[in-house]
């Protein structure tokens, strides 16, 4: 119980922190390209996926991952091919969706 308050509470304070640093265009409605990511990527607290999740977390974070592996200074074996097929206002839209999803 104390464990669900606390990610919750986690949870809420990413979105908060993410309403600040990216543009407030965070419909409920995915953006171009957004459900792709699930293909592969699971919900964060999938512990039957090898893949870090993506979904919940501060959007900052994302942005910051996709534009290393978009100019290839992170190594990747295929997120450098998928960030590449984005636009940096495209990511930023991806990116504060995802923060609102569970
Ligand atoms: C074909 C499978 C696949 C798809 C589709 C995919 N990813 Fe990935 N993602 C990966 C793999 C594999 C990695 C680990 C890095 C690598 O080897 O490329 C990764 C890593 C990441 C990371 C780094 C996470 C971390 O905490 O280290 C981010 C951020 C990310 N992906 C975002 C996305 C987004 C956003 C999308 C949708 C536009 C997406 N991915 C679609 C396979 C995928």
């Amino acid at each position: 119980m104390q464990g669900l308050t606390t990610s919750i509470r986690a949870a809420a304070i990413a979105v908060t922190m993410g309403a600040v640093t990216v543009p407030a265009t965070a419909a409920s409605a995915p953006p171009p390209g957004a459900t792709a990511c699930s293909g592969c990527h699971g919900l964060r607290d999938n512990a039957s996926s090898v893949l870090p999740g993506i979904y919940g977390r501060d959007p900052q974070e994302i942005v910051t991952a996709m534009a290393a592996f978009h100019d290839g200074t992170r190594p990747a074996t295929v997120m450098n091919r998928i960030a590449k097929g984005f636009s940096e206002d495209e990511i930023r839209a991806i990116a504060a969706w995802l923060a609102t999803q569970k």
